[in-house]
């Protein structure tokens, strides 16, 4: 079921990372992408897949994890993300990507949720460092990240306090408390 699946694809920012994925997962994921919607089906998205401990290494310190998390620096070695999958706009199609890498995202990583598997978005990204560090060439434009792996950590969906609070926050349990805000409030007529 599409909700089950929904409610399954957290944002996950620990994980067993010496379970490994292997490159044709990898691809697998990318292929639902390909298959998603795309503004004017320019399909400007391009990718770069990472699924080696020595290729990981080179992305992870380009990234920050969990801005509301003051005292928790991201995820230590041992719980780090086994795979990443960078979004790229190519800007030989075009120059404005629109809501397409969300799109694109969200695809991967309910594919991802239904193999077992679990991630985060990441568009904290140190863009110049990392385009330096892995040669990416200048025609494309970084765009999100999505870090992937075996999910170590639950994390529950709760309603907005009255307070209005929408920072995540992690229990002494390190359980990770998500607040949403209620349907009756999105709703606008
Ligand atoms: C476009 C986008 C960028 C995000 N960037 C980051 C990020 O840089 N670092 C991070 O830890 N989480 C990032 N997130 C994850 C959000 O913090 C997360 O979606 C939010 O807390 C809600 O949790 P949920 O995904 O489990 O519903 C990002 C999410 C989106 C949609």
């Amino acid at each position: 079921m599409v909700k089950d699946l929904i409610l399954k694809n957290r944002s996950y920012r620990r994980f067993y990372q010496e379970v490994t994925i292997k490159l044709e997962t990898l691809k697998e994921l990318v292929n639902l992408a390909r298959l998603s919607a795309s503004a004017g089906n320019l399909q400007p998205l391009k990718y770069i897949l990472s699924c080696d401990p020595q290729n990981n290494a080179l992305i992870f310190p380009h990234l920050a994890w969990a801005g509301y998390l003051k005292d928790w620096p991201g995820p230590q070695e041992g719980e780090r993300p086994s795979a990443y999958i960078i979004i790229l706009g190519d800007t030989q199609i075009s120059q404005s990507f629109g809501c397409d890498h969300g799109i694109a995202a969200q695809s991967i990583l309910l594919g991802a949720t239904e193999k077992g598997l679990g991630g985060c978005m990441i568009g904290s990204i140190q863009r110049q460092e990392l385009r330096k560090t892995l040669k990416i060439p200048p025609r494309y434009k970084i765009l999100l990240i999505l870090a992937i792996g075996k999910p170590k950590e639950a994390v529950v969906i709760e309603t907005l306090k009255p307070n209005g609070d929408i920072k995540y926050w992690r229990d002494n349990k390190g359980i990770h408390y998500v607040p949403k805000r209620s349907l009756d409030d999105i709703i606008v007529s």
